[in-house]
């Protein structure tokens, strides 16, 4: 293989950029030349590429978001959209594709593979923590710490006006974050939607924890974005009439897809960037690479959308023991 072409797609993640610069520099030790491909598959489709050194790569180890920039490309999904990013990579004579991102970015590598041969590995990079095939992805240690710093401060405020508060973080349709930022945040409730929320059940288990203290207490209840319709305004409407209380409720939003990556998710992106390029010399195309355990892993890309990655729901246990 001579060239070979990165990109990123869907939503950033603090990391990307650390893996972008993995890619380069072991590409470029095995005399490979990489090519950026600048906002996801859009660029794909257009042919807006750069060509990337290793000193292209300087400095953005540190950087959050992605220096290539990204999008969600709905002709991606069209097979007009698939044979014009073929074309691109025929015109450009680039022989493999590392492309990083979550399922929408896997699901289009795949079509692209089943309909141009494209040989291609994926690296899982979304704050969400959800794809089957690697423990952790890029960006979620990063995203999680973020939240927690927030939610450290609203508990200043929770604890000081004794107020209820519902914070509703980020995770599509899985409770990886809300669970983390929840145990590591010391919140009294943890609401994902791997389980079933049962409102009366957490009115009632509040309501035993105010008796218990005297009276109402501040309270953090996290609540993942997948978990009701409605989100955690809907939650909070609901058991702030039920138990006649006064609540805030706060979206962290986008604030947890920004900022510098943390250790953890610099090391694991560069180490995914060594083993995907690693992989598509080793022919280990339509994979996806991850780490499992201290192993690295490749799946099946297919595998990495259509098996579901398991969450420990037994953890949700944590809050009601400690916070008696
Ligand atoms: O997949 C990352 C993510 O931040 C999810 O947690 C969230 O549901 C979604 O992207 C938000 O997407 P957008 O940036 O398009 O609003």
């Amino acid at each position: 293989m001579k060239r070979i072409g990165v990109l990123t797609s869907g939503g950033d993640a603090p990391g990307m950029n650390a893996c972008i610069r993995a890619i380069v520099r072991s590409a470029a030790l095995r005399r490979i030349d990489v090519v950026g491909i600048r906002r996801g598959y859009a660029g794909l489709i257009k042919g807006d590429m750069i060509s990337l050194g290793p000193r292209r790569v300087g400095h953005i180890l540190e950087r959050g978001g992605t220096f290539l920039d990204s999008s969600r490309s709905p002709e991606m999904r069209t097979p007009e959209g698939l044979r014009k990013a073929i074309n691109t990579l025929q015109e450009k004579a680039i022989e493999g594709l590392i492309t990083i991102g979550g399922d929408g970015t896997f699901r289009g590598a795949v079509a692209l593979a089943e309909m141009g041969g494209v040989k291609i590995v994926g690296i899982p990079g979304t704050i969400d923590n959800d794809v089957f095939g690697s423990d952790y992805t890029i960006g979620f240690d990063t995203a999680i710490n973020t939240a927690l710093q927030s939610i450290d401060k609203i508990r200043d405020t929770a604890d000081s006006l004794e107020m209820l508060f519902f914070v509703e973080v980020m995770g599509r349709t899985r409770g990886f974050i809300a669970l983390a930022v929840g145990i590591a945040g010391g919140a009294s409730e943890i609401l994902i939607p791997e389980t079933e929320t049962n409102i009366i059940a957490l009115v009632q288990r509040l309501q035993k924890r105010f008796l218990k203290r005297g009276g109402q207490q501040g309270a953090l209840i996290i609540v993942a974005e997948g978990d009701t319709p409605g989100g955690a305004k809907a939650i909070a409407e609901k058991v702030g009439d039920l138990m006649k209380l006064d609540y805030r409720v706060v979206s962290l939003g986008h604030v947890q897809r920004g900022g510098s990556p943390t250790a953890r998710d610099r090391i694991l992106a560069s180490k995914l960037g060594v083993a995907a390029v690693s992989g598509l010399l080793e022919e280990k195309h339509g994979c996806m690479v991850g780490e499992i355990g201290s192993e690295i892993v490749y799946t099946p890309l297919e595998d990495t959308w259509t098996k579901v990655k398991e969450l420990d729901a037994s953890l949700l246990r944590l809050p009601h023991i400690l916070t008696i």
